[in-house]
């Protein structure tokens, strides 16, 4: 069995927001150990502010984790600084959701895609870069001769492939994704799409896929990991999780959405007016139907079935 490639135990990671008037803390990630093995999807889902951004920064070592430790490979880099992590960086790379914002507007397409090789590669030549950068172009579509154009000239699709050409350009072995499609419009959506599964597939990379959409993770994902309130609460192989979700909040994120479960949607599990989550207890309790008086007392533990966890004192059948 092979190792995984992307590897968080326990991490956390609190903000504090506000002025000085009014300083209050967010445990934006309270909890979270995942896995990604070479040439799998690991996709991560959850409500905007579930924290599924801040541990894309934490994989990525943009941020550094409060607690818990972080593995690049066999390589652990949750203490790493700035210049120790340099190195290391290429082997771990992102694709943003926006393309227009992910790319300098005054960079030619050929030094952007190429710029990583600068950094890690500065022995190679500049026939030899450029020779890499066209052959990277080749393979997202991208015509030979954008190497000297500027972003502007591009569609929004055509600056999606280019910024996957700049990540993968390193040869990676993870990629984070974050909401990778999602300003996009759906037929130049299902190109990139196809386009990411088939250079896994030809590269064996392990892709941290973020997504509100979850028509895509069937697509793209073998397993899914749902985030609330900064914690994975239930994590299963995709179709076991879409056939039957274990934890309540698996199940309301189902029912919310219209394309899946088109006739379930008269039964209305999350109340509208956001509860506050629990101080202690599950988090989810105030939201929860099915909250009972010992779900306020103690925050539920993991229960492993086979291949999926769910953190749920009463789960669902
Ligand atoms: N740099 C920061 N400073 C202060 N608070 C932050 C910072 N980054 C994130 N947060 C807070 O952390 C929480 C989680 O944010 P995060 O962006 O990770 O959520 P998300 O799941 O990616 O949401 P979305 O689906 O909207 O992208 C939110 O409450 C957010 O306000
Ligand atoms: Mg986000």
């Amino acid at each position: 069995m092979s190792a995984p490639v992307l590897r968080l135990e326990g991490v956390r990671k609190a903000f504090r927001q506000g002025g000085w008037w009014q300083r209050r803390t967010v445990q934006a990630v309270a909890d979270v150990s995942l896995s990604v093995m070479p040439g799998e999807t690991l996709a991560l889902v959850g409500e905007s502010g579930s924290g599924k951004s801040t541990v894309a920064r934490l994989a990525l070592r943009l941020l550094a984790p409060d607690a818990g430790r972080i593995w690049w490979g066999e390589r652990e880099v949750s203490g790493l600084s700035a210049r120790a992590l340099r190195p290391l960086r290429r082997h771990v790379q992102m694709v943003f959701q926006d393309p227009y914002a992910s790319l300098n507007p005054r960079m030619r397409i050929g030094e952007a895609v190429g710029e990583g090789l600068l950094i890690h590669e500065p022995g190679l030549s500049r026939a030899e870069r450029r020779r890499r950068v066209a052959a990277m172009l080749e393979e997202v579509g991208i015509p030979a001769d954008a190497h000297d154009r500027y972003p502007h000239e591009f569609s929004g699709g055509q600056r999606q492939r280019i910024g996957i050409a700049r990540a993968l350009i390193l040869r990676p072995r993870v990629l984070v994704l974050d909401e990778p499609t999602s300003a996009l419009d759906v037929s130049v959506q299902a190109q990139i799409i196809a386009l990411l599964l088939r250079l896994q597939r030809e590269h064996g990379i392990g892709y941290l896929f973020i997504t509100h959409d979850l028509a895509l993770v069937r697509w793209v994902a073998a397993r899914v990991a749902v985030m609330f309130a900064g914690r994975i609460v239930e994590e299963a192989p995709v179709e076991a999780l879409f056939a039957a979700p274990r934890h309540p909040y698996t199940e309301a994120l189902l029912l919310a959405q219209p394309a899946a479960h088109p006739r379930a949607r008269r039964e209305e599990t999350v109340p509208a007016a956001e509860a506050p989550p629990a101080d202690q207890g599950c988090p989810f309790a105030p939201r929860c139907p099915h909250a009972r008086e010992d779900c306020r007392r103690q925050m539920p533990p993991f229960i492993e079935e086979g291949a999926r966890r769910f953190a749920c004192w009463h789960p669902r059948p």
